[in-house]
């Protein structure tokens, strides 16, 4: 297994998270957010993410896997919802990848059903031409192409989510 240099080095990832969390800030002023983090992947954007944003916030956390079969039909699995009450509530869903888009069109339409004020979505890289359905992304990181990739949260087999920088994953042969 081969961990290649860094696509986005730590200051790189830090810049682009401070403009996202600026974003937020300014267009959020005067409202209450509920920021959401999907686990397990996304842990480590969303906590510099809040870190950077300069209004209150309340957090919570979700957690599901999706599983995308040959024929490309997708199945994602909730392992644990929310414990806060998002009904009438700004919501901001943050997540470390849109691959397929499945799980993000999963959780979307999940949290929907409760009634949010507003959802919007959060995803630090976004890998578009992967995408099957399309979902809307409200704030976007960086586009990366069609690679593999792992750290600051993203991993391979749940192994190198600790590298503080991303970097494109290759099975040795
Ligand atoms: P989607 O449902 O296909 O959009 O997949 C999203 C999930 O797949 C993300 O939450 C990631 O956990 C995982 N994923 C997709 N692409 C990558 C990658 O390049 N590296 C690590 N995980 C990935
Ligand atoms: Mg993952």
């Amino acid at each position: 297994m081969v961990i290649g240099k860094p696509l986005y080095t730590v200051e790189q990832i830090q810049a682009k998270v401070r403009e996202v969390a600026d974003r937020i800030t300014r267009e959020y002023d005067g409202k209450e957010i509920i920021m959401v983090c999907i686990l397990k992947g996304a842990f480590m954007f969303f906590s510099d993410l809040v870190r950077y944003i300069r209004i209150p916030i309340k957090v919570d956390f979700i957690s599901c896997s999706s599983y995308v079969r040959s024929d490309s039909t997708g199945e994602v699995k909730m392992h644990q919802d929310l414990r806060e009450d998002i009904k009438d509530k700004h919501v901001i869903l943050v997540e470390d990848i849109a691959d397929s888009g499945l799980t993000l069109n999963f959780l979307r339409e999940h949290l929907l059903q409760r009634e949010p004020a507003s959802l919007k979505i959060c995803a630090l890289l976004d890998k578009k031409d992967r995408r099957i359905v399309d979902v809307p992304l409200d704030y976007v990181g960086f586009r990366i192409p069609n690679e593999f990739v792992v750290g600051y949260g993203l991993d391979y087999s749940n192994m190198f989510r600790n590298l503080p920088y991303i970097a494109v994953f290759k099975k040795s042969t």
